[in-house]
């Protein structure tokens, strides 16, 4: 078993492969953290915990005269409130009496194996091969009567920790939670950097690495979404980590809606660690007799850097989340309207486009907004599903059918969640969106979000997008979602019951996603946000794949792909050739880059492809080829970040294949000095005893040689330009 109980010593010993976790009942009844980080095979570790009567540190009654035992340092599996830790805390309940205590003393556990289950929302599952223990700790508030259920699964060989928490209120009155974290980590030193994924709509997702500080440092969404401003997915690492070397800790979590993450250095430079629904507006109301399931945290400790801890996102992910059947399957090569005619289209136009891309390699075409209602722009018809006959006459199963002539799979794009208020389905229900009575509504991009908090708005829209799906031959699906959520407050929902309703949001979004796209395992679903605004790994359970950014400059995506690509697996990650100059820069980039840049993730084309002269669909041609070619290694290999582009004028990647036979390696210069240095790129993940062939190049290297000394670059490369050629093995060592 990879967990055990200690008897003796009151610990909990929860192993992985190659790292350990451990936490001690205190003598008073408290869960304390001991430990998480490298494999470690002590049982008892009381030495660690340090006991000092210190000013201002307040001491539980159970300890009596003992003025050395403090909530206010010791490091905390469970932080509870209003008992002496002053730090942010797991959970803030608001019991009967108005008080906010919340004192969480163990009353039992159970240990068991397989994986714990989570009602309601998306977690990680037990794949053939694994093995998978859990733990449930149960911690009581005695006075009110409530209840925390910690859980912990610990996947052996991958080397991961999943957790989460669970609210029960098993007393007399009605409590109020404000609060409730996945995953609390308490570092008993706080010498770490602490790096998250922030940005903004068309840039999402650029690494940013700090020092942890004195104080709270938060991020996270408020905005309904995971949003494009950060990421549920953050990294705690040594001072000295880099790629290759130094300890990193992950923390992701499986949620589409708000959330917190952050990091607390304290009077005694220790760090915590917090991960969960954000608190802000959120109280949910627990009556005697219910629970509340907080989504699930996914913990990973690498000890050889930030690679090391990608791999074991990559992995989990890919084996133990993503539900969808085209997982391993190669993902058709698709054309997407929205760049190449945006809202002006006619049938006549799209089989145009359509036509032309039949030159290019193009597998799936994939009609973007503007087919509905009367939507030529995007102030309205957001609601009334109902093909525009103007533009498509034959409707959608007419134009599908066309395109399957062609040889053309048929893809869609849909935002079922929100509605213009131009449209017939506002003026019917305009209670169903989500509004303040009496305030005026906050617009985004002119359009309201549907209240998805309420059964009955769920139930239309899964009975609405089922007929859509089920009308024409339909092979892929762009789900998509265009705003910030603001004006919170439900039309069904009680008075005190409104901090509840973007949790149940996301609920019924995931309902909803349950039953249309887990009903449909056939079509392929691409998540979208504004592009990457909900790039998080509760969506890659429903849809393997997300649209990354509206950002389509190669150049940009450089860097968007990079801070992507430290949590999500490459095949995850949608990625289009669009025109130069591009639609959001302005910048020119040679056709080539753009292609080999969309490469690193799922290739599609965004542009008119009638507009292409013959010698571009040639080039577009030969890298579908080339795409096809490579995609089990693209999807399947391991990944390595050979450069940073914040840090190098070459940004490099590479793809190796699990035998470590195969390596495609890909790099953009994005900025060229005149008569510059000589420049070498290191490879990674190579076999260093055995031999390998670089495309282009006579002989036979060996892989030390080509990861310690590197190649060197073409000094002739031009800004923008970029190389892309494989290593191979060709003999073991000699
Ligand atoms: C969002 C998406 C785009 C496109 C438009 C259509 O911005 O990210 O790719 O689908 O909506 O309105």
């Amino acid at each position: 078993m990879s967990i055990q109980f200690h008897e003796e010593s009151n610990t909990f010993i929860l192993d992985t492969r190659d790292t350990s976790y451990r936490m001690q009942i205190s003598r008073y009844g408290n869960l304390l953290h001991l430990y998480y980080g490298r494999r470690i095979y002590d049982v008892s570790l009381d030495y660690l915990l340090r006991f000092q009567d210190r000013g201002f540190s307040p001491n539980p009654n159970e300890a009596g005269n003992d003025r050395t035992f403090s909530l206010d340092f010791l490091p905390q599996e469970f932080s509870t409130d209003g008992k002496g830790d002053y730090r942010s805390p797991s959970i803030e309940v608001e019991n009967g009496d108005g008080s906010f205590i919340f004192s969480g003393k163990v009353t039992g556990h159970r240990i068991y194996r397989g994986k714990y289950r989570l009602e309601g929302m998306p977690s990680l599952r037990a794949a053939e091969g694994d093995t998978v223990d859990s733990l449930e700790i149960r911690l009581e508030d005695a006075e009110s009567g409530a209840a925390v259920i910690l859980c912990y699964s610990v996947f052996e060989e991958k080397n991961i920790i999943a957790r989460t928490a669970r609210f029960e209120n098993a007393g007399s009155d009605t409590l109020k939670l404000r609060r409730l974290m996945s995953a609390t980590v308490d570092y008993r030193t706080a010498d770490y950097d602490f790096i998250c994924f922030s940005g903004r709509h068309t840039m999402e997702r650029e690494f940013c690495r700090m020092s942890a500080e004195r104080g709270v440092h938060a991020v996270g969404s408020s905005r309904g979404a995971s949003s494009h401003q950060f990421n549920p997915f953050g990294i705690v690492c040594e001072k000295r980590a880099d790629e290759d070397c130094g300890e990193c800790y992950g923390y992701s979590l499986i949620y589409s809606g708000n959330f917190l993450l952050e990091t607390e250095r304290d009077q005694f430079d220790q760090l915590r660690v917090n991960l969960g629904i954000n608190p802000k507006n959120f109280t949910f109301v627990i009556e005697p007799g219910e629970t509340f399931q907080a989504p699930e945290a996914v913990l990973a400790f690498s000890p050889d850097g930030f690679t090391g801890l990608s791999h074991l996102y990559h992995r989990i992910f890919r084996d133990n989340l993503i539900r969808s059947p085209y997982l391993h399957a190669p993902r058709p090569v698709l054309l997407n309207s929205w760049e190449a005619a945006y809202f002006d289209f006619d049938e006549e136009r799209l089989l145009q486009i359509a036509r032309a891309s039949l030159d290019m390699g193009v597998e799936l075409f994939v009609l973007d907004d503007g087919w509905f209602g009367r939507r030529d722009s995007d102030n309205c018809s957001l609601g009334d599903w109902e093909v525009n006959r103007r533009k498509l006459p034959d409707g959608l199963a007419g134009l599908s059918q066309k395109l399957h002539a062609m040889g053309l799979k048929f893809g869609l794009w849909i935002e079922p969640e929100m509605v213009s208020e131009d449209s017939d389905l506002y003026r019917r229900h305009p209670d169903w969106c989500l509004r303040a009575p009496g305030r005026p509504m906050t617009r985004g991009r002119n359009q309201l979000v549907l209240d998805l908090s309420r059964r009955d708005v769920c139930d239309y829209l899964i009975r609405v997008f089922n007929g859509i799906l089920d009308g024409a031959q339909i092979e892929y699906v762009k789900w998509d979602m265009n705003r910030s959520i603001s004006d919170v407050c439900s039309a069904l929902l009680d008075r005190d019951r409104q901090g509840e309703a973007m949790h149940r949001y996301v609920l019924g979004l995931y309902r909803i996603m349950d039953e249309m796209i887990l009903t449909h395992p056939e079509i392929l679903f691409c998540g979208c946000s504004g592009g990457g605004g909900r790039y998080d790994p509760a969506m890659l359970y429903y849809q393997p794949q997300i649209w990354c950014s509206d950002n389509t400059d190669a150049i940009s995506r450089l860097k968007i792909q990079y801070g992507t690509s430290f949590a999500y697996p490459v095949q995850t990650l949608e990625s289009h050739v669009s025109v130069c100059p591009n639609h959001q820069t302005g910048r020119t980039v040679p056709l080539k880059t753009r292609g080999v840049v969309a490469m690193d993730g799922i290739l599609g084309y965004e542009l008119d492809s009638t507009k292409l002269s013959a010698e571009e669909k040639a080039l577009c041609r030969e890298q579908v080829k080339r795409y096809q070619e490579y995609y089990p290694l693209i999807a399947e290999g391991d990944y390595y970040r050979l450069t940073s582009p914040y840090e190098s004028s070459v940004t490099a990647w590479e793809h190796v294949s699990a035998d470590r036979s195969l390596a495609l390696i890909s790099l953009v210069l994005t900025d060229r000095e005149s008569n510059g240095a000589q420049q070498y790129l290191k490879l990674k993940g190579l076999d260093r005893t055995a031999f390998y062939r670089v495309q282009d190049r006579d002989g036979a290297y060996s892989g030390a040689l080509l990861m310690n000394a590197g190649i060197p670059l073409p000094a002739g490369l031009l800004e923008y330009e970029a190389l892309q050629f494989t290593v191979r093995k060709v003999r073991d060592a000699e």
